[in-house]
């Protein structure tokens, strides 16, 4: 068994926002995560190593077992899902909103309409709050063209600045969901490793308590 603490992370923003916080709570890489092919980090914190996976990866190791903890977008958590897995810290990065949004002066028909989106089953659920029929299209990126090419009215994707939406003749509609980045921790480590467990959430909580101040 392995007897480290694994943190899963994920390339790309989160990457770089959550390495800040974590060198402030005392794990640092012993090399350079994003230039490196490596998926394996040891840190300067000895018992602690992290891995490098997809994000929608993340909740699967995590809940499993595979990684004691990860930092995930809560995109992915109201997509695929939160069993097994405790919540305890909002990092508070990687922030943007999930939002319907649609070709600039879209009326709607009230009539069915199709929506294109990876976010199949928050879509499935905003819209069916709301008592519209949609038919819901499952896309694995570049969800701004879908509108523009007729395969579908709106579509469900994450801004932040809107200049994807802007560039493509949308518009943002209705925000569905707020979202960051949150520290998930598998439910079974929490008990069987609660000690350094535990440190490395109050150490993680300490950091974001201090704030820029501490940077
Ligand atoms: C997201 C999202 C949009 C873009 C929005 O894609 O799917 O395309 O960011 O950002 P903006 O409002 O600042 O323009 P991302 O770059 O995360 O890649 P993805 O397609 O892999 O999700």
């Amino acid at each position: 068994m392995n007897e480290k603490l694994t943190i899963a992370l994920t390339k790309g923003r989160i990457l770089k926002e959550t390495l800040p916080l974590l060198a402030r709570a005392g794990i640092e890489p012993l090399e350079d995560v994003s230039s490196s092919r490596k998926l394996v980090f040891d840190t300067t914190s000895s018992d602690v190593q992290l891995v490098i996976i997809r994000g929608t990866d993340v909740p699967t190791y995590v809940r499993h077992g595979a990684a004691d903890m990860g930092v995930v977008g809560k995109d992915i958590l109201l997509e695929h899902g939160a069993e097994g897995l405790y919540e305890p810290l909002d990092l508070g990065i990687a922030c943007c909103r999930l939002m319907t949004a649609g070709p600039v002066g879209w009326q709607g028909t009230g009539a069915r309409i199709r929506v294109a989106t990876k976010f199949v089953n928050i879509a499935r659920r905003h819209f069916a709050r709301r008592g519209v029929h949609a038919e819901v299209i499952k896309l694995y990126g570049a969800m701004e063209l879908a509108p523009m090419m007729n395969l579908a009215d709106l579509i469900v994707d994450i801004v932040d600045t809107g200049n994807t939406l802007r560039a493509n003749g949308m518009e943002p509609l209705e925000e569905i969901a707020s979202i960051s980045s949150r520290l998930v921790v598998n439910k079974a480590a929490m008990r069987s490793r609660y000690r350094p467990i535990q440190r490395v959430i109050d150490d993680l909580a300490q950091v974001l308590e201090n704030g820029d101040a501490a940077a």
